[in-house]
């Protein structure tokens, strides 16, 4: 993260931290809990000290039949102090548990509803490790934080109160040290929080080179790519490392520090102590456990300084967590419903830039299609087909021109019913860890019936391969389907589009994958399914778009030509050059 940015967020700290407290508030019942835990515990410590008062006088006057008590009062000043801890520790470490859960459901949603773009502009690693890194960081802010301020907060005030109770001009002097040690740890937090941000986009990186590396593994093996990786890594790791370590020399000074002028304190303490005016009428005991009860401030003091850090890391955790939770969803503004529609689709001067460039991806497009017909859009490599079948669905909007379905321009469709009627074989297949059946009845058909899934499986000749695989369609396929070959993993993604049944199926290079014998048997599937629903075919091989009703020929995101196979062979222009080229063996 850059300079710009730590800037730009200096100063919206508090806000930020009373928006990480609206998550924790439901919990309010464990905080009653633990605050409850933690007065015993706080209230344990003071007992302490009045215990080691009531020792030192007993030994000095000779009381030694309080012997027993005194005895008995130490194992149960001790038990009260565990119970308290333990009532404290675990209500805290409940709220601490459920923020995470809350928040990480939270984030992962606003993940799922987010546009294309969002998607092509942040690394993947990135967005895994705020899920895993920065989740945790934000709960340590908000539970150890106020575990720490109860605690160690209640013990200062019971020390203290002690302290007052017994000599009270001694505990002023003893108070004096009290602004110093605010200055110290005001300044160590700003810079904390600076680190901090800094730490976590380092996480960030981390995640993103292992993940790259570990899904390209091969690539990486074949083209000498280890020592690149390597070194990748180990700069990003290092990095990592430096920042912790600034991280921790600020922390590391923090306490010593604090340390130090509490010592300062004791030292002015006992020198005042010292004078009889001060003294008072304090018996021995009572100054033994004074200095006490003072020696036992430092842990709690020393504790709460730690909180600030703590708050920075999770306020710097907690900007990054909600920059996402606030980053605007998809533009869903239409209400029309897109249930029946037959599936015309008119497209006018259609013109799209990725909003990542400044050229023409598609450049006035004008096409009609009518509903139930199949139409294969053929061309170069990147001519603007996947880019033209991307916006049916609208995983790319902000589009000039018109589109229209069934008439309406598909912006006044919500966005949801839009998606129910359109099936999709992306260019690259994505299966998901489970079994093949799982795959085909993949979300909302996730409630199909066996047969259907089987029927299914049947058309795009998935059944074909299920017979040699050991669990047959309950055998899983692995992480994005590694365990099947490629032409078995683009079958399953064209039963899954078969099993949807929508009026608008979109098949981009879905047979790309195919031996020829394959190919022909799936072709001869597709023939029956694209029947009664508007097919937009997207190919390569020009053998698989020959019976397409109408075929678009693209260029630098224009249409260049369009007709029948037969029409657009007789003109002998563009597909007639593409076709003599591809069958000229
Ligand atoms: N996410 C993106 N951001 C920016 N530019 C993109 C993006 N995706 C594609 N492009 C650009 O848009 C143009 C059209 O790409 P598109 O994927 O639509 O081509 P295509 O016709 O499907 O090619 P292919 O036959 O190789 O699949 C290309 O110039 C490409 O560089
Ligand atoms: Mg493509």
């Amino acid at each position: 993260m850059t300079d710009t940015s730590d800037q730009q967020n200096k100063g919206s700290g508090w806000e930020v931290y009373r928006r990480m407290l609206v998550y924790v508030k439901p919990l309010w019942f464990g905080f009653i809990a633990s605050f409850i835990g933690y007065s015993i515990y706080g209230a344990g410590q003071a007992l302490a000290a009045k215990w080691l008062e009531m020792v030192v006088d007993a030994v000095q006057g000779g009381a030694f039949d309080q012997r027993l008590w005194l005895a008995l009062a130490v194992v149960g000043i001790f038990l009260m102090r565990g119970v308290g801890a333990f009532i404290g520790n675990y209500s805290m470490s409940y709220i601490a548990r459920e923020t995470v859960h809350t928040m990480r459901t939270d984030l992962f949603s606003s993940l799922l509803r987010l546009p294309t773009h969002y998607y092509n502009r942040n690394p993947s690693g990135e967005m895994l490790s705020r899920l895993t890194y920065n989740v945790e960081q934000v709960t340590g802010a908000v539970t150890n934080a106020i575990k720490i301020t109860i605690r160690e907060g209640l013990t200062v005030v019971g020390l203290l109160g002690y302290m007052v109770y017994l000599n009270w001009k001694l505990t002023l002097i003893f108070l004096a040290a009290g602004p110093i040690i605010g200055l110290v740890v005001s300044i160590a937090s700003k810079r904390m929080r600076k680190l901090s941000r800094r730490l976590q986009s380092s996480v960030g990186d981390i995640t993103s080179v292992a993940s790259e590396a570990i899904r390209g593994f091969q690539v990486v093996r074949i083209f000498g790519g280890i020592d690149a990786e390597r070194a990748r890594f180990q700069k990003a790791s290092l990095q990592n490392k430096r920042q912790f370590m600034k991280l921790v020399v600020t922390q590391s000074l923090n306490t010593p520090l604090v340390q130090l002028l509490i010592a300062l304190a004791l030292a002015l303490l006992l020198y005042a102590a010292m004078d009889p005016v001060v003294l008072g009428g304090m018996t021995t005991g009572g100054f033994v456990a004074f200095l006490t009860a003072a020696g036992m401030l430092t842990k709690p003091v020393r504790q709460l300084t730690e909180v600030s850090p703590i708050i920075q890391k999770g306020i710097a955790a907690a900007e990054s967590l909600f920059g996402v939770i606030d980053e605007p969803g998809e533009a869903d503004s239409g209400s029309r419903d897109a249930g029946g529609v037959r599936g015309d689709l008119t497209l006018r001067n259609l013109c799209f830039s990725y909003p990542e460039s400044d050229s023409y991806a598609l450049n006035g497009i004008n096409l009609d299609i009518p509903a139930g017909k199949t139409v294969a859009l053929v061309g170069r490599s990147g001519s603007g087909k996947t880019t033209l079948a991307s916006l049916l669905p609208r995983f790319n909007d902000g589009w000039d021109g018109e589109l229209l379905l069934d008439g309406v321009p598909l912006q006044e469709y919500a966005l949801s019913s839009l998606r129910e009627q359109i099936a999709l074989v992306n260019q690259q297949v994505v299966l998901f860890n489970g079994s093949i059946a799982d795959n085909i009845a993949y979300g909302a058909m996730a409630e199909a019936s066996e047969e259907q899934v089987m029927e299914a499986a049947k058309a795009a000749h998935v059944s074909e391969f299920l017979e040699r695989l050991p669990e047959g369609i309950h055998t899983l396929v692995g992480e994005n389907g590694v365990l099947l070959s490629g032409g078995q993993r683009q079958r399953i993604a064209i039963a899954r589009a078969i099993l949807k049944n929508s009026p608008l199926l979109i098949l981009d290079e879905a047979t790309s994958a195919l031996d020829t014998e394959s190919e022909r048997h799936i072709q001869a599937a597709l023939a029956e399914v694209v029947k009664g629903r508007t097919t937009l075919v997207i190919a390569h091989r020009l053998s698989t778009v020959e019976k397409a009703d109408l075929i678009v020929v693209m260029d630098s995101g224009k249409v260049v030509e369009q007709g029948t196979h037969q029409e657009l062979l007789e003109k002998g222009g563009a597909y007639a050059a593409l076709h003599a080229m591809q069958f000229r063996d």
